[in-house]
C-alpha cells in the first residue's frame, strides 16, 4: 500500500480556498435514508432517479458559485450525472465549486452507553479516499454526533468520537484531501445556552487534543462545529447577539489560531435564524471580531436546502422557483459572512 508524504503547503492552500472571501460550503451529502426521509415528508418519491433530479437541480442552480466555495456530496451523488450525461463533479468544478465527499458511515449506538453514538467508517477509509480523489473530491467530511442530556455526553463518548475524527483527518491529509472535522453537539433537549457552551468546550478540547496526538496539520483542515445554542425545548431562547457571544467565547477558548476556518452546521435551525446568528458573529459591532483568527463561514444543509425542497416537491415545473429559493438562502449566508444580512433581505 502506497503511503504518500503530506504536502503541507498544498493542503493549507486547499483549506483556505474552502473558506475564502465571503462564501461558504453547501452540504448536499444526505445519506440515502436521510434524503428519503426528507423526500417522504415533502411527498416526493424515494427513488434513485428522484434523488438524482434533485441533486441536478442543486448543482445547476444559476449563480451558485458566487456564494459557495465547496459542495459536500454523498457516495451516490458523486458518481451521478445530469440528464445530459455531464458528471455533477464537472458541473461543480466548472462553476468554481470544489467537490467534497462525506466519508463517514453514520453514527451507531455506542456499546455500554445508552443514548450515545459513535461514528463508524474507518475500516478501508484510505482506499475509499484514494478513489474519491480520483473522481475529483478535494475535501471530505466526517460527522460525530454528541447528544446532551442527563449525565451525557460521557467522557468515553467524547474521547472515542474525537479519536475517530482525528484518525479520519490524518488519513484525509495523507491522501491530499482537506478534512472537514464535524463534532456536532445536538440541539435537542431542554438544556440552557450555558450548558451547551460548557459541553461544546469539552468536546472541542477533546477533539483538538486527539488531532494533535494523531499529527493532523491544523493549517490543512476546517472545523465544522455546532453554534452554541439553547436546547430546542429550553424556555429561554437567547438573541442572535447572545448566541454569537457564547459561540465565540467557546471557540476562542478551544480552537487553535492555526486552523484557517470554521464552517458552522445549521443543525435544524431555520434558514433565517441560521443566517441571523452567523451574521451576528461576523458583525463589525461584535466585540470579538478583532480577536478571532479564523474565517467564520457556513456549511449548511437544511438551512440552505429546505425551502427549495419544499417548493420543488418533485415537480419539474417548480424547478426554477426552487433554484431561486436555494440561491436566495446561499446569498443570505454570503451576506451574513460580511455582517450585512438583515430582515430586509428576506422581504426582498
Ligand atoms: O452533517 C451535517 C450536515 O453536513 C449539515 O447539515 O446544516 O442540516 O445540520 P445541517
Amino acid at each position: 500500500m502506497e503511503q504518500r508524504i503530506v504536502n503541507v503547503k498544498a493542503l493549507g492552500e486547499a483549506a483556505n480556498a474552502l473558506v475564502a472571501g465571503d462564501k461558504g460550503l453547501l452540504a448536499m451529502d444526505e445519506s440515502t435514508p436521510t434524503c428519503n426521509k426528507r423526500f417522504a415528508a415533502a411527498g416526493i418519491p424515494q427513488t434513485e432517479e428522484a434523488r438524482r433530479r434533485y441533486r441536478e437541480l442543486i448543482v445547476t442552480t444559476p449563480g451558485l458559485g458566487k456564494c459557495i466555495n465547496g459542495a459536500i456530496l454523498y457516495d451516490e451523488t458523486i458518481r451521478q450525472r445530469t440528464r445530459d450525461g455531464i458528471p455533477f463533479v464537472k458541473i461543480l468544478a466548472d462553476a468554481g465549486i470544489i467537490p467534497g465527499i462525506k466519508v463517514d458511515l453514520g453514527a451507531k449506538d455506542m456499546a455500554g452507553h445508552p443514548g450515545e453514538k459513535i461514528t463508524e467508517g474507518l475500516d478501508g477509509l484510505r482506499l475509499r479516499l484514494q478513489d474519491y480523489f480520483k473522481i475529483g473530491a478535494r475535501f471530505a467530511k466526517w460527522r460525530a454526533v454528541i447528544a446532551l442530556g442527563q449525565g451525557i455526553p460521557s467522557g468515553a463518548c467524547i474521547e472515542a468520537n474525537a479519536q475517530a475524527l482525528a484518525r479520519y483527518a490524518a488519513l484525509c491529509q495523507e491522501c491530499g484531501i482537506v478534512p472537514v472535522v464535524e463534532p456536532e453537539v445536538l440541539m435537542d433537549g431542554e438544556h440552557s445556552l450555558r450548558h451547551c457552551q460548557e459541553t461544546t468546550e469539552r468536546v472541542l478540547h477533546g477533539v483538538f487534543e486527539q488531532l494533535y496526538v494523531q499529527g493532523v496539520i491544523l493549517e490543512g483542515m476546517i472545523l465544522k462545529p455546532n453554534m452554541v445554542l439553547p436546547g430546542l425545548q429550553c424556555a429561554k431562547q437567547e438573541s442572535a447577539e447572545e448566541i454569537a457571544e457564547a459561540t465565540l467565547t467557546c471557540l476562542l477558548r478551544t480552537v487553535p489560531a492555526a486552523v484557517p476556518g470554521i464552517a458552522f452546521l445549521s443543525g435544524g435551525q431555520s434558514g433565517e435564524l441560521a443566517s441571523a446568528r452567523l451574521n451576528a458573529m461576523n458583525a463589525t459591532s461584535n466585540a470579538f471580531q478583532l480577536r478571532r483568527p479564523w474565517a467564520l463561514a457556513f456549511s449548511f444543509a437544511r438551512a440552505i436546502q429546505q425551502p427549495a425542497l419544499e417548493i420543488w416537491r418533485g415537480q419539474e415545473a417548480n424547478a426554477v422557483a426552487a433554484q431561486k429559493a436555494l440561491y436566495h438562502r446561499a446569498n443570505c449566508n454570503r451576506s451574513a459572512r460580511r455582517g450585512e444580512y438583515g430582515a430586509a433581505m428576506e422581504a426582498a
